[in-house]
């Protein structure tokens, strides 16, 4: 049998596969991607060789569901009909109650929000779980979410945190570079100049927050001396109460999220 049915191809599906495969905790003949579109289910069979590509959910010990929102109830209703006893959803805004209400009483039902980065490797996922989850369900989500990045257990009513924080956030890093590209070009940079130099040093300095252990204040200050050249931008972006535009984006973000799960 199917050890692990991932129900929806897209990039979060391909991504999670792609990482399973990788870290070798399941072979790939143990997993089945069902998606609907032919095409799709084509350049996942090219992609993935030796993974079952179905166009409908199978039985199997455990399901992903990797679908759009719009799409949840009727992939959790076909997953409910195979009696799959453990599924993880990584559908933004679908609540455990929600999940459990389309599946049968006594399912383990766990739902996670990963971020665009899982498409390389380097997720960072939030996970909580219903009231039937046990302590080794929660570790099997852990190991099937890891083999994409880091994930963090949390109550399940910190997911729209976590959808704001983490789900939106590379959206704000993306901001800070395009910001930071221009600024570079207004200096008179050439443009691409300036988007190699900005793109290695958000990806230098990611690396130093995550490899070196220190914190960001830690770090920020081994860069800024008093009376220097990045004392004298900080102090502009403090001025302009860049700390508390971030505050306030996160928080918008999360209340959004709040909103669309109450819909
Ligand atoms: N992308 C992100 O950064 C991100 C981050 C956190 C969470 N998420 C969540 O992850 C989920 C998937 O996102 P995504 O970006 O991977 O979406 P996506 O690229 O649109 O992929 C969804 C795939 O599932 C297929 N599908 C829909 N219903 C199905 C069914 N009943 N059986 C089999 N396959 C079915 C869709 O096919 P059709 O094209 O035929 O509909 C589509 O190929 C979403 O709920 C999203 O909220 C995404």
């Amino acid at each position: 049998m199917t050890r692990l049915v991932v129900v929806g191809g897209g990039r979060m599906g391909n991504a999670l596969v792609g990482g399973l495969l990788r870290s070798g905790w399941v072979e790939p003949g143990d997993i089945t991607i069902a998606e609907q579109l032919e095409g799709a289910r084509d350049d996942l069979a090219g992609r993935f060789p030796g993974v079952v590509i179905t166009s409908a959910p199978v039985v199997a010990d455990s399901a992903v569901i990797a679908v759009k929102p719009s799409d949840a109830e009727s992939a959790v209703r076909e997953v409910a009909k195979l009696r799959v006893p453990r599924v993880l959803s990584i559908m933004a805004g679908v609540k455990v109650a929600k999940l459990e209400s389309w599946l049968p009483a006594g399912t383990a039902v766990l739902r996670a929000m990963p971020n665009l980065p899982a498409v390389l490797g380097s997720a960072a996922s939030a996970l909580a779980g219903g009231d039937s989850v046990t302590e080794s369900d929660f570790a099997w989500a852990e190991a099937v979410l890891s083999s994409f990045g880091v994930v963090a257990r949390v109550s399940e009513n910190a997911l729209d945190a976590v959808t704001g924080l983490s789900g939106s956030g590379p959206a704000y890093l993306f901001l800070l570079a395009e910001a930071m590209i221009e600024a570079g070009v207004a200096q008179g940079l050439d443009r691409g100049v300036s988007r190699l130099l900005v793109t290695n040093t958000v990806l230098g300095s990611a690396r130093l927050l995550a490899e070196t252990g220190d914190t960001p204040e830690v770090l920020r200050a081994a860069i800024t001396s008093p009376g220097g050249t990045t004392a004298a931008g900080l102090g502009v972006l403090e001025r302009r109460a860049f700390r508390s535009a971030v505050i306030d984006a996160v928080a918008a973000a999360a209340a959004r999220s709040r909103e669309l799960g109450d819909d």
